[in-house]
């Protein structure tokens, strides 16, 4: 399973790990894998806080960071960061408080609200251009952190520029081919083609169309990772026929012992199915795959406010969702996972997960060697 990226990257194996928790990120890189922290929703401070403790755990392996530079975003919320709240329409929290009175759900007790809401607005504050500036400068003081990952768009010119003065390989997610052809044409070296099955942020183009898409488009010498719907080695071993060099998977780390989500949280993963991954734009503005829930589906209904754009939005619905987590509310529980949340059914350690997947892959390569000899 070793490939090209793997040497230039110095892991074992070309699997990615996207985890907003630590503890994944350090249990898939010392197993070999290539953690990468999402580090978008943190400040500068708190990621400086992670990235010493994942230091300290990996031994000296490489790692990578991922965060959220918007090619479109409020610029008015960019410059009044601290005071995000300030620019929600009272129609829309209005119609979040209304929504949650009538379902029972308790505000939160004097302190947390304040507490989350500070947490939430510095969280938001980082996934501006020049929030995502300040974690890039906070990821390069930490020589092991190998890759930068860009989200919703290429990283400017000057992060490329810089990243690359520095040997730290830039990354970027991408949806469509035309995303990946401009990313190489700003200076991207790895790209990420995630399929719209993928949980979080995504398009249109399933993974089984795009990643050829993608390497057809840039050729095969330019690493391009698959994401999207991976979950298990006999689709790495897909992934790799379709011209990819590795895989990047997000949803299957969730259900890990490791996994920065609660027993409450976990439950409501392993209960999912397929087509209750669906995409909505009540967590940021933008489409996100996510758990449906009654909270994700009040916002399409006819009479529901408009979404808000980036960052509003997500400072809204994060207080909500804090609520309902609080409130241990499967109903209302929306969560960011992707349609391979079905295979994602019980707790386990990320370590056997990781033993897992090779296991898989090398059934599916004897498989398919099998299937030829036979031809
Ligand atoms: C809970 C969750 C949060 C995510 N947040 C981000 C993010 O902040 N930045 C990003 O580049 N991708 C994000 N993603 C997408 C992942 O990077 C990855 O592409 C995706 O999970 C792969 O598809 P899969 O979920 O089917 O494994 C997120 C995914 C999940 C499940």
């Amino acid at each position: 399973m070793r490939t090209a990226i793997c040497k230039r990257l110095g892991c074992d194996v070309p699997i990615f790990a996207f985890s907003h928790c630590r503890d994944v990120v350090v249990e898939v890189t010392r197993a070999g894998g290539f953690g990468v922290l999402g580090a978008a929703t943190f400040s500068p401070e708190q990621l400086e806080t992670e990235l010493r403790w994942i230091d300290s755990k990996v031994g000296g392996k490489p790692y990578g960071v991922d965060v959220i530079i918007p090619s479109t975003y409020d610029a008015e919320a960019e410059r009044s960061a601290g005071d995000l709240d300030r620019l929600i329409p009272a129609e829309h929290k209005a119609f979040m408080e209304k929504l949650l009175a009538e379902e029972g759900v308790p505000a939160l007790p004097p302190g947390e609200r304040e507490r989350i809401h500070r947490e939430i607005v510095e969280g938001r504050g980082s996934m501006t251009p020049d929030g995502a500036r300040r974690l890039v400068d906070v990821a390069l003081t930490h020589p092991q952190v190998r890759m930068i990952v860009s989200a919703l768009g290429a990283p400017p010119p000057e992060v490329v520029a810089l990243l690359k003065a520095r040997g730290v390989v830039v990354g970027a997610m991408c949806g469509k081919a035309s995303h990946a052809v401009r990313q190489r044409a700003a200076g991207v070296e790895l790209i990420v083609a995630q399929g719209t099955e993928a949980g979080g942020h995504t398009g249109d183009i399933s993974t089984l169309v795009l990643v050829p898409q993608v390497v057809a488009a840039l050729g095969l010498e330019v690493p391009v990772l698959a994401a999207g719907g991976i979950t298990k080695g006999s689709q790495i071993a897909a992934a790799l026929a379709l011209g990819a060099q590795g895989v990047w998977c997000g949803t299957l780390w969730l259900g890990t012992r490791e996994s920065e989500l609660d027993a409450f949280e976990k439950e409501a993963v392993f209960a999912a199915r397929a087509e209750d991954a669906v995409r909505r734009r009540a967590r940021t503005g933008k489409t996100v795959r996510m758990i449906r829930s009654k909270l994700s589906e009040a916002w399409e209904k006819p009479g529901a406010p408009a979404y808000l754009p980036t960052p509003l939005q997500g400072v809204l619905y994060n207080e909500a969702h804090a609520r309902v987590v609080r409130a241990k509310r499967a109903d209302l529980y929306s969560f960011p996972v992707g349609q391979s949340v079905c295979d994602v059914n019980e707790e386990t350690s990320t370590r056997d997960v990781m033993v897992r997947l090779q296991t898989e892959y090398l059934d599916a390569m004897d498989r398919l060697t099998t299937l030829a000899a036979e031809g």
